[in-house]
């Protein structure tokens, strides 16, 4: 009988709530794909504009923000908690804080993506960037994140184990970044129940989005992440934190610095030029923490090399944290001013943002929520491994399309932009670099259809292992052993 077989059978002792973690988990992968499928969808349509089929609510610009929101809040948000609720249990032996606190944060969560999903296309939005769920909804997240907070911090303070592990520290950081930054970002005047002005003007106004916007990558899309690379990687590979040391003194630089590194997005803008010149040089000194991090992940595997020939959870988990050393760098650089004159408005940024997302992002939730599923549903292994292989493959060649595509094609337009002939006009017309770029967005295109293929793998795997396998239930240890 294998452990998961007789933590399945013991129903006596007190046990962790694997419930909410199993709900996160299968909404992860089905959010994925729905967000992902729309974002296969806008890249069409940039290809191919007929694709908009005339329908307001089908239209790019309706669609964009919803493959936003989908991808980071529901897909990325959905992993951060089922990882997170894992990991907070499993490592201090306690059960989660706040009895039913827990299911009424995923039915909350899940609403909100619901109320996401039907006002986005119908063009309610408060235009401000990765926020712009109008004030109703607004207010829910709060007060689910709220909930969240008070669940695992509650789950902390309850703790059998004196020590917090290094996972919950990034976790913690992320979850009260998370609130503040929604908070403070969100405030706005309701005109009715689905239109609502900022509480922010001008160049304050665009200072605050983007205090908000880098930081959401900051903390959302980094440093939660960093929290299940903490506690999937050592687990995966059999061996422990490559430094413990290095993980504290990562986790205090990368937290500080990027507070400040906001402004980069602002260049060349009406925000006063030093607030500029502050962020570009804390992008740069983030490159040190970042880097600090994935280190930290990769040597994590010295002497465990050899499993990367076989173990797929562990391939997703690696070059993961390959792409985030990837986008770790290219990010400081492109906040160089000089440099950002070229990348800025251009398809650059774009594929700065999908090594992150697709690589870093992507792959760290695949890798987890791999690892997690036959555990949760007292399986020794996915129902099929050979697929998790293949997704592995398919999405690496979908992402490198993807990216090597966005590449040439913003350095191509950066450069179109600004050539000028000897007598001072522009070479070329804007168009002109909209034709150019026509075959690099039929190449994303198809690395999304590749990366999304993936996805749709991943989802008949997780039916098929749930199917052959039943709800675990995990007793918590009576004395202190290793998570
Ligand atoms: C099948 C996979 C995906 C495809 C085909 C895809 C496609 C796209 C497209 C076409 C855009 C619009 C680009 C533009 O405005 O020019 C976009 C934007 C964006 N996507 Fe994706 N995407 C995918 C997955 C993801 C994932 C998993 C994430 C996050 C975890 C993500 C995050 C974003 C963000 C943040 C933007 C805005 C970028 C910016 O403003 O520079 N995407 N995506
Ligand atoms: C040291 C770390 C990083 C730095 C310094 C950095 C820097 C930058 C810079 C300079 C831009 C372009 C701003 C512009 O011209 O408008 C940018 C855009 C962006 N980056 Fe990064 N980046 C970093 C890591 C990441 C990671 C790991 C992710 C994703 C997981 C990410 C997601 C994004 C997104 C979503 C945008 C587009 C924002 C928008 O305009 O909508 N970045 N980043």
């Amino acid at each position: 009988m294998s452990t998961m077989q007789a933590f399945a059978s013991s129903d006596t002792a007190e046990t962790y709530n694997y419930t909410v973690v199993r709900q996160f988990a299968v909404m992860t992968v089905v959010w994925g794909v729905v967000g992902m499928l729309v974002g296969v969808v806008i890249a069409a349509q940039l290809a191919w504009p007929a694709l908009n089929f005339d329908i307001p609510w089908f239209t790019y610009s309706r669609l964009r923000p919803l493959h936003t929101n989908a991808v980071i809040f529901a897909f990325g948000g959905s992993a951060l908690f089922a990882t997170s609720y894992y990991v907070v249990q499993r490592t201090t032996h306690a059960r989660l804080f706040g009895g039913p606190l827990a299911a009424f944060t995923f039915w909350g969560w899940q609403l909100v993506i619901v109320l996401a999903a039907i006002t986005l296309p119908l063009g309610m939005t408060s235009g401000k960037e990765y926020a712009e769920l109008e004030w109703p909804i607004d207010l829910l997240i709060a007060v689910v994140w709220v909930c969240y907070a008070i669940v695992f911090f509650g789950t902390l303070a309850k703790r059998k184990l004196e020590h917090i592990y290094v996972a919950n520290w990034f976790f913690g950081a992320f979850i009260i970044t998370v609130a503040a930054l929604h908070i403070v970002n969100s405030m706005a005047m309701p005109a009715s129940l689905t239109k609502s002005y900022s509480a922010y003007a001008g160049a304050q106004d665009a200072m605050i989005q983007w205090w908000y916007g880098h930081n959401a990558v900051g903390f959302f899309l980094t440093a939660g992440f960093l929290g299940m690379m903490y506690y999937f990687v050592p687990k995966q590979a059999e061996r422990p934190v490559y430094s413990y040391r290095l993980s504290i003194v990562h986790f205090w630089a990368l937290i500080f610095t990027y507070m400040w590194a906001g402004p980069h997005h602002l260049h060349y803008t009406a925000l006063p030029d030093w607030t500029q010149s502050l962020g570009m040089v804390f992008s740069l000194i983030l490159l040190a923490p970042s880097w600090g991090g994935m280190i930290n992940g990769i040597m994590t595997l010295s002497g465990a090399w050899y499993k990367l020939r076989n173990d797929a959870v562990l391939k997703f988990l690696v070059v993961s944290l390959s792409f985030y050393g990837m986008s770790t760098f290219e990010g400081p650089m492109m906040s160089i001013k000089t440099v950002n004159a070229l990348s800025h408005y251009t398809d650059w940024t774009v594929g700065h943002v999908h090594s992150g997302a697709l690589g870093w992002v992507g792959f760290i939730s695949i890798g987890s929520i791999y690892y997690l599923l036959p555990r949760l549903f007292g399986r020794d292994a996915m129902a099929k491994p050979q697929w998790v292989e293949l997704h592995f493959w398919i999405a690496t060649i979908g992402i490198v399309l993807y990216i090597a595509a966005m590449w040439i094609a913003g350095v191509m337009q950066g450069l179109m932009w600004r050539a000028t002939n000897p007598d001072g006009t522009l070479t070329y017309a804007f168009i002109e670099s909209i034709k150019a770029t026509y075959p690099y967005y039929v190449v994303r295109f198809l690395g999304g259809v590749l990366y999304l293929s993936g996805m749709l793998l991943m989802l008949m795997n997780c039916f098929m292992t749930i199917a052959q396998g039943k709800s675990v239930k995990a007793p918590i240890p009576a004395a202190a052993a290793h998570a």
